[in-house]
């Protein structure tokens, strides 16, 4: 079985639900804490041991490939400065020479369309998809745990998590079958329907590992649902063929493309930082109610 070596992050949506703030900066480059939103993606993709990350962009999306550069003036002087934390973790969350390609979806036909431009950068391999809007907290990285079930099960791979059930209309949603070592069978793919449809609330949260056939399928794919080439009506199409798994993934999930899911991620990975804690965690307390603002001013002695 081939190893899983290549990520493709489709990054050229033009983030029209978190307007103004991505008229003129990438949704992907808003940041969670002190880092953007796509280097999560690209972290959890190195972390389950991907060594090519390819990015499909579009216009105005140029500063993404700066991001992932080296910044020879900056890194020097980090270096003469003697701030070694700073450069030491730049330098780390640096893909090496060669692990980056970009190239562009020059028109929004959809996420089905995003993958296919992709198909020449992978080649004949399978791969690793991750949904740049979503990033994810949890102990063990959702794609590490999908290359671990995919050594056992192979074919194709698609994380889910349960959603609301009166908002299946908004994602994809699988039919759950036999289980299969940690994940199980799945029985059925629908892109966003109506919760009467629904097969159950297992949504597809945007993490794939895929085989290369999918972009012989996306080639002549018909628009689907909000008239867009839709990936999982491809996937539907390559299950025919070949079997899908699911995993039940069960850490958190932030949808960053919305300003609610991005202020979320922000506050649940800003608790998480040892130099952060205390101070968020306070200010929570205080608006919530549980301490009053002036509440810890004391008169001088
Ligand atoms: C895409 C996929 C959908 C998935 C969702 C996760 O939809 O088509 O199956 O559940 O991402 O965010 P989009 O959010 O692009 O409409």
């Amino acid at each position: 079985m081939m190893k899983v070596r290549k990520a493709v992050f489709p990054v050229a949506g033009l983030g029209t639900r978190f307007l103004p703030a991505t008229k003129a900066i990438p949704k992907e480059m808003l940041t969670v804490v002190d880092k953007p939103v796509i280097q999560y993606v690209v972290d959890e993709a190195r972390e389950a041991g991907i060594e090519h990350f390819i990015f499909v962009t579009g216009r105005n999306k140029a500063v993404i490939e700066d991001h992932f550069d080296i910044h020879f003036e900056l890194y020097d002087t980090l270096a003469e400065r003697g701030k070694d934390t700073v450069l030491d973790r730049l330098q780390r969350l640096q893909p090496g020479p060669g692990q980056t390609s970009f190239t562009r979806q020059q028109v929004p036909l959809g996420l089905g369309h995003a993958v296919w431009c992709a198909r020449d950068l992978v080649g004949d391999e399978p791969f690793a998809l991750l949904l740049p809007d979503m990033i994810m907290q949890s102990e063990k990285s959702c794609l590490k745990a999908m290359v671990e079930l995919y050594a056992h099960t192979g074919n194709n791979i698609v994380a889910v998590q349960e959603c609301d059930p009166a908002e299946t209309h908004k994602y994809g949603i699988v039919g759950k079958g036999a289980d299969a070592h940690s994940g199980f069978e799945i029985t059925a793919m629908v892109e966003k329907p109506k919760p009467a449809d629904a097969p159950t609330n297992l949504y597809i949260n945007g993490r794939y590992i895929l085989q290369p056939e999918i972009f012989s399928i996306l080639e002549n794919q018909e628009k689907g649902a909000g008239n867009e080439i839709q990936l999982t009506d491809g996937m539907l199409r390559l299950r025919e063929k070949q079997p899908f798994y699911g995993y039940h993934y069960r850490g958190r999930t932030f949808d960053c493309g919305s300003p609610e899911g991005f202020i979320e991620a922000n506050v649940a990975f800003a608790l998480q930082r040892e130099d952060m804690r205390e101070r968020i965690g306070r200010l929570i307390d205080e608006i919530s109610g549980d301490i009053h603002p002036g509440s810890e001013i004391r008169a001088a002695e």
